[in-house]
């Protein structure tokens, strides 16, 4: 009863962190689109040192339900759907900022993060 109560109240909390952060990309002009966004994240870029080309799912795996591995570390990367993930509009923010550099060799657009945001709310991330 008390844990059916909690998530009510929960899911009723007027902002988590991706809808505020949707709603600043909104502002900016993006128009968040899930199938954008999952085309985005799989897409490849050539690499600056002409090594093996990335994509978001270099690191963090095909599936946003299973772990992904850090392609120069190896260090083991939570799913994208795991519980603790994108409760932080900062965390997330300085994580689109240090990814989009690695992979595309630039900043993200807003309408981009838009479309990841989008893309990983629609697959299960919060
Ligand atoms: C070089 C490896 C690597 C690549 C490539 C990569 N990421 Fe990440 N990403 C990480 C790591 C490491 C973290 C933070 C550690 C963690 O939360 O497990 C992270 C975290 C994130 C987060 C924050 C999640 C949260 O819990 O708040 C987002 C959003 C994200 N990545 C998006 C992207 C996008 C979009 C791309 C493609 C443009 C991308 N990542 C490519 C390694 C990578």
């Amino acid at each position: 009863m008390i844990v059916t109560w909690f998530l009510v109240a929960a899911q009723a909390a007027p902002t988590s962190a991706t809808d505020s952060l949707l709603a600043h990309y909104t502002s900016q002009g993006a128009t968040p689109d899930a199938a954008r966004g999952a085309t985005f994240w799989a897409t490849e870029h050539a690499a600056p040192d002409g090594g093996a080309a990335r994509s978001c799912t270099t690191c963090h795996g095909s599936s946003l339900d299973t772990a992904g591995k850090h392609a120069t570390t190896g260090e083991p990367i939570e799913p994208m759907t795991a519980a603790e993930r994108l409760t932080d509009p900062a965390k997330i923010e300085k994580w689109f900022g240090r990814n989009c550099r690695w992979t595309l060799g630039r900043e993200c657009s807003a309408s981009e993060k838009a479309d990841v945001l989008a893309y990983l709310v629609a697959g299960g991330a919060r």
